[in-house]
């Protein structure tokens, strides 16, 4: 009786610790970021012409030109350490997928790995 529960206990931990190796995978983070991002030239423009229309003060972050920085930094939507662990940058490649394109999200990420600069 004995051994049976042992081996029992055994196999359990050997399928639980299987079980972990199976979590879903996030999607790899991109490499080969683009350089040099300007935030007025080329991160603004992706917000004035894809985001404002509902991100403008009833939605946070506000979008706007005036307010989308402070809007971004001081609400915590990038992670300069980690740029694809960064809310804004996850909704990007999630819920938002379909209001972007694969450019400018790269564009955005790039920004962010610079250190997400006021530039
Ligand atoms: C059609 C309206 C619409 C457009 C266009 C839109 N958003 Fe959103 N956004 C929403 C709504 C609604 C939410 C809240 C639900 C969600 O997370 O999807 C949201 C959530 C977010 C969030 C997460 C907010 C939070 O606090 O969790 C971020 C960041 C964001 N949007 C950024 C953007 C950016 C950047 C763009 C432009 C590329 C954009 N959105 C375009 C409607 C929109």
């Amino acid at each position: 009786m004995r051994r049976w529960i042992m081996l029992l206990t055994g196999s359990l931990i050997v399928i639980l610790a299987a079980c972990t190796k199976y979590e879903i995978p996030k999607p790899p983070c991109p490499e080969d970021l683009p350089t040099n991002v300007s935030y007025s030239g080329d991160v603004q423009p992706i917000f004035d012409a894809s985001c404002v229309m509902c991100h403008s003060g009833g939605q946070s972050p506000d979008l706007r030109p005036d307010w989308s920085y402070d809007e971004l930094i001081d609400g915590g939507y990038v992670d300069t350490d980690f740029p694809c662990s960064s809310k804004l940058y996850e909704t990007l490649i999630g819920s938002h997928a379909d209001r972007v394109t694969e450019d400018e999200v790269l564009t955005i990420l790039g920004w962010i790995d610079e250190g997400a600069e006021d530039n």
